[in-house]
Order: structure tokens, then sequence, then C-alpha cells
């Protein structure tokens, strides 16, 4: 069966651009939309020329023109977005649901994700506000996808490593402490910590997959399920020292939100939901859904001993 043919948009964010990578490696035929608002961003068009050389197509497309949505989605077979959802960088989740009517008026998609890459939202009912907004325009484009009866998969990949694993889950930070850590409750609770390139690779692996056709892809390979402090110990493996452990209880946890900007209350929402009340592990996946390393057992996927070594 020929391979299909990819559109990522979102191409030059910080997941998309690990799926143009991976889409790439596995022989896909690669578009990626280049946005005309990208103006003077000289990075932004310096990442896509690179794409270009690495071999991947260029396709000229806006949001505020739907023709142009529409022309750039029928080159292709799969579309992959990676529109913005973290609110500290932006969040411009529900911009989809204008791509989600160009594919349906083109009419030529076997498969669509959108950009979710998180926590399922189907799981989120209950979340705190503010936080919860993620999950609630997540589910929004995905009452839009199924409405519009677009062949989809949802990619449901935990936490990306850079964000979470790095700094031994602290907030504020992005390297990892040296001397004292904070521990959310008794630390034991199992979240999952996943390298952004290996999420891009199972990602890519599904979109041929009749396994995964209107389902979800839970990211969640056994040896990267982990409580934190699993990986505090990992870390202090590496540098050949014990940090100081300071347990932090939900409700001081909860109550530090009060005061914060907007994008921090999100972010202490979602810590909450993730390392307290452990919403990333606490089910099993069901008919709707499929594990990762299970279908792509070929993945040899990064441990977190392994991701850490970089921050030594
Ligand atoms: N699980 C986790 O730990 C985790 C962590 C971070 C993010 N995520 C999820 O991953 C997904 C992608 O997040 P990200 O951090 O990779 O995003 P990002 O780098 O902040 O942005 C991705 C892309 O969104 C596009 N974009 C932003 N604003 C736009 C606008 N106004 N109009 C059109 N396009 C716009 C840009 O695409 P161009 O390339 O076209 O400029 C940008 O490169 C989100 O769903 C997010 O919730 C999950």
């Amino acid at each position: 069966m020929a391979k299909s043919k990819v559109l990522v948009v979102g191409g030059t964010g910080y997941i998309g651009k690990r799926i143009v990578k991976a889409s790439l490696a596995q022989g896909h035929i690669t578009y990626v939309l280049q946005r005309r608002e990208m103006g003077l961003d000289i990075d932004k068009i310096q990442m896509l020329l690179s794409f270009k050389k690495q071999g991947a197509r260029l396709i000229q497309g806006s949001f505020s023109d739907h023709q142009s949505l529409v022309d750039a989605v029928k080159q292709v077979d799969v579309v992959i977005c990676t529109m913005s959802g973290v609110h500290f960088r932006s969040h411009n989740i529900l911009l989809q649901l204008k791509l989600v009517d160009a594919i349906k008026e083109a009419g030529n998609i076997k498969r669509f994700i959108p950009s979710e890459f998180g926590t399922d939202p189907s799981r989120m009912g209950h979340a705190l506000e503010p936080g919860r907004v993620t999950f609630d325009e997540k589910m929004r484009v995905r009452r839009a996808i199924e409405d519009a009866k677009i062949p989809f998969t949802y990619v449901t990949a935990n936490c990306f490593a850079g964000y979470f694993a790095a700094n031994l889950s602290q907030m504020e930070t992005l390297l990892p402490p040296r001397d004292k850590v904070t521990i959310y409750g008794d630390g034991n609770v199992k979240v999952v910590y996943m390298d952004e390139d290996d999420i891009a690779s199972y990602t890519i692996k599904t979109i041929d997959d009749p396994r995964t056709l209107n389902k979800t892809l839970n990211i969640r390979p056994p040896e990267n399920i982990l409580s934190q402090r699993e990986l505090v110990e990992k870390w202090e493996k590496l540098i050949g020292k014990e940090l100081q452990k300071i347990s932090l209880s939900q409700e001081d946890f909860l109550a530090s939100m009060k005061g914060l900007d907007f994008a921090s209350q999100v972010g202490v929402g979602h810590f909450y939901h993730f390392f307290y009340e452990g919403c990333l592990t606490n089910f099993k996946i069901g008919e709707e859904g499929e594990e990762a390393s299970e279908l792509y057992p070929d993945v040899k996927y990064t441990r977190m001993d392994e991701y850490l070594k970089i921050y030594l």
C-alpha cells in the first residue's frame, strides 16, 4: 500500500516540527502549511526552508482564507494539526474549526489528527476552572470532526518530557533541580513521561493503520509510567546525590492558584489533575482506544533516565 501523503498544519511549532521530521523519516510525502501571516518571522521561514531541504513541500495558505485551506487539504490524504495549545505560549485550539470546515469541503481526507497530544479531553469533564478550557475546546473540535464524519485519530500523548520530566515536574523551570525538589502529595501517583520525538514517531505510525481509525491512540508505554518520586530517583542516581524533598499537600497546592495570572492558573489546574488525581493513569484503555507501544513495539521509546542524561 502506498504511504499516505501528509499535510502538517502548525509545522514550525514545538511538537509540529517533530511531526514533520517523523513524517519525512517514515517516508511520507510531507507538505507543511506556510502561512502568509508568518510575515517577517525569520525563524519560521528558515525552519520551513530547512524542512524543504529535507524533502518537505511547502504549501501556501492562511486561516483567514478558507479556499487556500481547502486547496492545501486537497493535495494530501492525511492532515495533522499541531495548533498551539499552551496558555503561556499561545492557545488557538478553536481555530481548528476552520480547518475542519476545509477538510469537510475537500472531502478527500482519510485521516485527520487534530491538535491534542496531551490528556484525553473526553475524560476531563470534571476538570477545574480555568484549566478546563483546554479540554473543553479540544472536545468542541472533536464534536465538529465527528459531526462532519471526518475519519480521525486522537493522540493522547500524556506529559511532554521537555515540560514535565526535565524539571522533575517543577513548575516555573525547565531544568532539573540539584538541591531540593517539591513533591506533589506523597509523590506516588503515576503519570506518563514521553520524549516528544517518540510522540511524533508514534503519531506518524498511526496514520495508515486501520486499527487506529476513529480511535484514540494513548501513548502510555509501560516503562514510562512513573511516579514523580520514581523520576526524582532516576535523576538522583544520575547526579549521585539525594535531593531534599518538600511535600506539598493538595490543599496548599490548589490554594497557590489564588492571585496567579490566567496562564499559571491553567497550569496549576493541569498539574493537580496529573499529579494528585492521577488522571493520566487512573483508567484502563477501553474499546475506544489503543496503546501505542503495544501497537508499535518496533519504536524503541526513550526511557527517562536516558532522557535526563542531557541535563547533567
Ligand atoms: N502533553 C503535553 O505535555 C503538551 C505540552 C505542550 C503542548 N501540548 C499540546 O500540543 C499541541 C501543540 O502545542 P505546541 O506547544 O506544540 O504549540 P506551539 O508551538 O505553541 O504552536 C504550534 C503552532 O500553532 C500555529 N499557530 C499559533 N497561532 C496561530 C494562529 N493565530 N493562526 C494560525 N496558526 C497558529 C503555529 O503554526 P505555524 O507553524 O503555521 O506558524 C505554531 O507554530 C497543543 O494541542 C497542546 O495542548 C501538550
